[in-house]
Formats: C-alpha cells, structure tokens, sequence
C-alpha cells in the first residue's frame, strides 16, 4: 500500500461571476501520507472550505485531479461519490449537524447503521466511540441537552463511525470558547491518533497548528508550507 492517502494536482475551483472570473484555488498540489496530521490556516474567504470540500467529494473542482486512496474522486459519478462519502471520508463541521430528534447514541451509531451493519454492533461501536471522546455521560442526552463542546465531540465520534480512513474536520472548533476548543482539539487528535486515521484540519486555532506535524497556509489559491 503506498504511503500516499490524498494526492492533488493541478487542482482549479474558480466562479463565473457576472462581474468576473474568481479563481479560489489555483494550480494547487498537496500530497498527504497515511496516518499523518495535516493543518490548514488562511484569512477568511481564501478557499479553505472549497479546498476541503473537493477532498471529501461535495463539490467538484473546475480541474485538476484528486485522488484518495484507490478513488479518482473528481471522476466519480453520484454513486461512487456516495459510497467515497460514506466510506473513506469522516467529515466534522464548524456547526455539529446532529439531528435534534435523537440521542447522542443515536446520531452517532446512524451512519453506520444506515450502511448495512447491525443494529446492535452499530450501537455498541457508537458507546465506544462516545467514551473515547468523553461522552460516556451523555449517551442518552438530546442535542438540546449538551454543551456547544459536547456537541462537538460528539459529532467527532459521529465522524469516526464508519472507519474513515480520511478524517476532514472544517473549523471544528470555530464556535467553541477556547477552554471547550482546547478540550476538542486534543480529544480529536488523540482519537484519530488511537484509529490511525489521517487528518485533514482547517482551523484558525494556533494551538492546533502547533500541535501537529505539517501546516500549510492557502493563499492566493496556493499553499504554502509553514
Ligand atoms: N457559488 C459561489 N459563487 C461565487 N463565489 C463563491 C461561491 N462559493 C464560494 N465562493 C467564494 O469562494 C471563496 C472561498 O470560500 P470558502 O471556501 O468558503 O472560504 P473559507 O472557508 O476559507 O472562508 C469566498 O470568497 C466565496 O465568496
Ligand atoms: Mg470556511
């Protein structure tokens, strides 16, 4: 198996505007390894939600090739993408898109139960991963009934229900004071370093910068080591 997981190149997302021709990613190339902690920072609107994204296959790039383990993702037709979706990525959000009507236990174990595995190894998976980012507490709890953080983590466990091999979390922290972002942050990582599953970050949390191996920065549609 290569080492590689993501390979970008040459990848292009621009608008049609009336006004203009915006280009918000630009001729960009990212090589990611396996099992590696990958951070993304930049201002406001410079693209990273558009970069991130194309990787997890919700929109398409205007060209360029993104390839994810053995998957062409920008060639996938709707069937494909669905099972990429459903499969390889894990995606976490700056908001939690836990459904209110059900359970933290609940939410978490649906993705897999929604995929074919059993109801009840699809529950006892969900009480695992729900201890592992704390939430063994909370089980039965509403989304009403949880914390801004606790909803967080327990999107993260969520995200990890289906043994992603990518993990792409945009801002996850974004709406958490930084006490709540702190403890997000380092369940987080701690739990993909516990399944090996590679990570994808794009954050403005400098403390997350500093905690992982390559940061880049995405400017002017391109991005830059740090
Ligand atoms: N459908 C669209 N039409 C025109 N511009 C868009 C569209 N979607 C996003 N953009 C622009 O693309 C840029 C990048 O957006 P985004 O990826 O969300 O940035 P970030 O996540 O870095 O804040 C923004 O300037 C945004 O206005
Ligand atoms: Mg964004």
């Amino acid at each position: 198996m290569s080492n590689q997981i993501l390979h970008i190149e040459s990848l292009t997302r621009s608008f049609e505007t009336p006004a203009e021709r915006l280009v918000i990613l630009d001729s960009l190339d990212l090589t990611v390894n396996r099992g590696s902690k990958t951070v993304i920072v930049g201002e406001s609107g410079c693209g990273k939600s558009t970069l991130l994204n194309i990787i997890g296959g919700l929109e398409s790039p205007t060209s360029g090739k993104v390839i994810a383990g053995d998957y062409l993702v920008n060639q996938l037709d709707e069937k494909e993408l669905a099972q990429y979706r459903g499969s390889f990525v894990g995606l976490v959000f700056q908001f939690h898109y836990l459904l209110k009507d059900f359970t933290a236990l609940e939410n978490v174990m649906l993705p897999a139960f929604m995929r074919g595995m059993k109801k009840r190894e699809a529950l006892d998976r969900a009480r695992m991963l729900l201890t592992d980012v704390k939430l063994e507490h909370r089980l039965d709890h509403y989304p009403a009934q949880m914390s801004g953080g606790e909803r967080q983590r327990a999107a993260v466990a969520r995200a990890l229900i289906n043994e992603p091999a990518l993990v792409l979390a945009d801002e996850p922290t974004g709406n958490l004071d930084p006490a709540n972002a702190r403890v997000v942050m380092d369940i987080l990582f701690s739990v993909v370093s516990d399944y090996n599953n590679t990570l994808i970050m794009v954050t403005h949390d400098q403390n997350a910068a500093a905690m992982t191996d390559t940061c880049y920065n995405l400017k002017n549609g391109k991005l830059v080591e740090q």
